[in-house]
């Protein structure tokens, strides 16, 4: 399936661009009190308060558990992850693989792969690094780099979304759970009826952090059907 997707061209970073890109953005990205927050507590983006607030919601993440993190730079939802997997002492409890296609400033204890999802190499990369085991929870905060085109910026937010799915449906564990950004728009729908297929409890999440104009939302997977 993921050779019929395979793309060339690597996306470059979309967040930054998404907050400051426009005119008056840069002044609206430093006034954003989530932006002030991260920098004051030591968190890597602003996106961290987003994670943040799924755990507190549905209590994702435990010691002794095995996460991945995909399209984890700058690594703000790896180091909640860490925080929540750590043991008293101060080491991870479980196992952490963090993924991306841009380079990410090391984590202790965390496993950092850089690569472009969409290539197969990388998915074999993921599953050797692996090894076997089953993971308890999978995050997907990836997101193309925006081109403003919509029908364009779909398709390749869904391509990441579809690769998503099938790494959980891989390596996911029976009660597992899988949280990824998805897009309300061309697609979206579909999407969720192919998340139904697989699980028995799907639903919606708009963290605070998570801008009112923008169409992301978090779909929260559970339950996966044998
Ligand atoms: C919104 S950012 C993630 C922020 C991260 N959760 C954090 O809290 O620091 C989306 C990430 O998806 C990554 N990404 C986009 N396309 C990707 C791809 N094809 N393979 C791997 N990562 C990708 C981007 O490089 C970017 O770092």
């Amino acid at each position: 399936m993921r050779e019929n997707f395979r793309r060339r061209k690597p996306p470059s970073r979309p967040d930054d661009k998404e907050l400051r890109g426009g005119k008056g953005e840069g002044a609206k990205f430093f006034a954003d009190p989530f932006v002030k927050r991260s920098k004051a507590e030591g968190y890597r983006a602003r996106s961290v308060y987003k994670l943040t607030e799924l755990d507190d919601r549905e209590h994702l993440l435990r010691r002794g558990m095995t996460v991945v993190d995909l399209g984890a730079a700058p690594g703000s939802w790896t180091q909640i992850v860490r925080e929540r997997l750590v043991g008293r002492d101060g080491k991870v409890d479980g196992r952490i693989i963090a993924m991306d296609i841009l380079p990410m400033d090391p984590i202790d204890g965390v496993t950092f792969l850089q690569g472009d999802f969409r290539e197969q190499e990388v998915a074999d990369k993921l599953a050797e690094i692996l090894g076997g085991d089953k993971v308890d929870v999978v995050l997907s905060d990836m997101a193309p780099n925006l081109s403003g085109i919509a029908a364009a910026d779909a398709a390749r937010s869904l391509l990441l979304n579809e690769l998503a799915l099938e790494f959980c449906l891989e390596h996911l564990k029976p009660n597992g759970v899988f949280v990824t950004k998805a897009f309300q728009g061309s697609g979206y729908s579909q999407y969720v009826e192919a998340l139904k297929k697989h699980f028995r409890r799907v639903y919606t999440r708009k963290p605070a952090a998570s801008r009112d104009t923008s169409a992301e939302v978090y779909l929260v997977a559970r339950e996966r059907k044998a």
